[in-house]
């Protein structure tokens, strides 16, 4: 029998990618936390026609990780390197592990730290919410991306069987995706408000400084994104997402912990590091930052 995919992070996402898994036929597996349970749930996904599909997916702890074909980790980006971690003793160097979350710096450390790994990144655009205890509903069909961060092999066969397309160049990809992040997340979350408040007049200035200060960074770093474009895609994804609550909202207002370090956090230590200034991005994060559950 084949290998199952191991997912790790039993979010929307990691939900998401469970129950397209099982509908291809392929095993998912969900690893929890350290002192979680091994045992069989029900599973349920919402499809985007609104249809059923009910499957039954191993959730096990960390140390009952089987043989498995694939990692997916589908945690937040601060939760990504303590999560990985701690597996990494039970995986080949083959085994492709796959890192899903918003924002950069956790991939870069993971692949830098551990390289006889096989570290994969990327990125999908999918709607997706949870519905209680093992319900997932799959909200928007979205584009899904995954390139090699290390040794170049071929796309996961489960990756492929549930529509990820390879990238060979994934980290222009991820900065793209962080330029998106960068400009809309903080703000809505100050703000309070839906992605497609942004598109409003008054939020242009500063979204416009937030471009022409992450443009500096990424030429700063060899990434070929010009603050025009940046600005475009932000106000692109804004307006397709304009009903959305970007994570980060969703976050704060829940009181979990944010992505920030990861998105402006990502930001601001690249400009210090290059003595680029980025106002717009250090404001963002210091009040995101304060905005953190006590
Ligand atoms: O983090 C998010 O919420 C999403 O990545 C995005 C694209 C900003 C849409 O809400």
């Amino acid at each position: 029998m084949a290998e199952p995919v191991a997912i790790v992070g039993g979010g929307a996402i990691g939900q998401l990618m469970a129950g397209l898994l099982a509908q291809q036929g392929i095993e998912a597996v969900i690893i929890g936390r350290p002192g979680s349970h091994n045992e069989v749930r029900a599973h349920q996904l919402t499809t985007l026609e609104g249809e059923r599909f009910h499957h039954k997916v191993r959730h096990l702890t960390p140390d009952a990780l089987p043989p498995s074909q694939a990692l997916l980790v589908t945690t937040k980006a601060y939760q990504a390197q303590e999560a990985a971690t701690p597996l990494l003793s039970k995986v080949t160097g083959d085994t492709p592990i796959v890192l899903l979350h918003n924002g950069l710096g956790p991939q870069q450390t993971l692949a830098r730290d551990f390289p006889e790994h096989n570290w994969w990144a990327g990125t999908l655009t999918d709607g997706a919410l949870r519905q209680g205890q093992g319900a997932v509903k799959h909200t928007g069909l979205g584009q899904r991306f995954a390139g090699s961060l290390r040794h170049r092999g071929p796309l996961p066969e489960a990756l492929a069987a549930i529509g990820f397309e390879r990238d060979d160049n994934i980290e222009l990809r991820l900065w793209h995706k962080l330029a998106v992040n960068a400009l809309i997340n903080p703000l809505t979350a100050l703000h309070r408000c839906p992605n497609g408040e942004l598109t409003q007049a008054r939020y242009l200035p500063t979204l416009t400084r937030l471009s022409d200060e992450l443009a500096r960074v990424a030429a700063s770093q060899g990434v070929p994104m010009e603050a025009q474009e940046i600005l475009a895609l932000g106000l692109k994804v804004a307006e397709a997402t304009a009903q959305n609550r970007s994570s980060m909202l969703s976050d704060v207002e829940a009181g979990r912990p944010t992505e920030i370090e990861a998105i402006s956090g990502f930001v601001v230590a690249l400009a210090d590091d290059a003595g680029i200034e980025v106002p717009t991005h250090r404001d963002n994060l210091d009040r995101v930052r304060a905005l953190r559950p006590s």
